[in-house]
């Protein structure tokens, strides 16, 4: 960062009562620490957002292994993709469930709509995508 600028920011009083105390819970030791981080994943969330704009990211999920090829279709999936699937990781959680965390990078777009066609498949359970990038 090179110069710091300060600036006023007005807010209702109960939105500025939760705002601190959601800083409490996430341990900030005073708000403008809490505000930068806010504005940055605004920022981030944005430029990611456009669908030719690099980005890295990790798509985490949970699926029952036992549900008729599902492990198959998830890496057949994979395979077709295997510009932006950069590593896997695979935890056998217990008898049924698997984890798996995929690191993805290339563009916003087609991570995304990656993530959102392994997610919509049968048999995921739950499927939560991190979009992030270097720029
Ligand atoms: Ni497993």
């Amino acid at each position: 960062m090179s110069t710091l600028a300060r600036i006023g920011v007005a807010m209702d009083a109960e939105l500025l009562a939760d705002f601190d105390a959601y800083l409490e819970r996430r341990k900030y030791a005073n708000r403008s620490e809490g505000f930068r981080d806010l504005v940055r994943d605004a920022l981030i969330g944005e430029k990611t957002a456009k669908s030719n704009a690099p980005a890295v990211g990790t798509l985490t999920l949970v699926y029952d292994h036992h549900t008729r090829s599902l492990s198959e279709k998830l890496t057949a999936m994979q395979h077709e993709h295997q510009d932006l699937v950069v590593s896997t990781l695979h935890v056998h959680l217990d008898h049924h469930n698997c984890l798996e965390v995929l690191v993805l990078r290339g563009q916003a777009g087609r991570i995304r709509q990656l993530a959102e066609g392994i997610i919509a498949t049968k048999g995921v359970q739950h499927g939560q995508l991190t979009l992030t990038t270097t720029a």
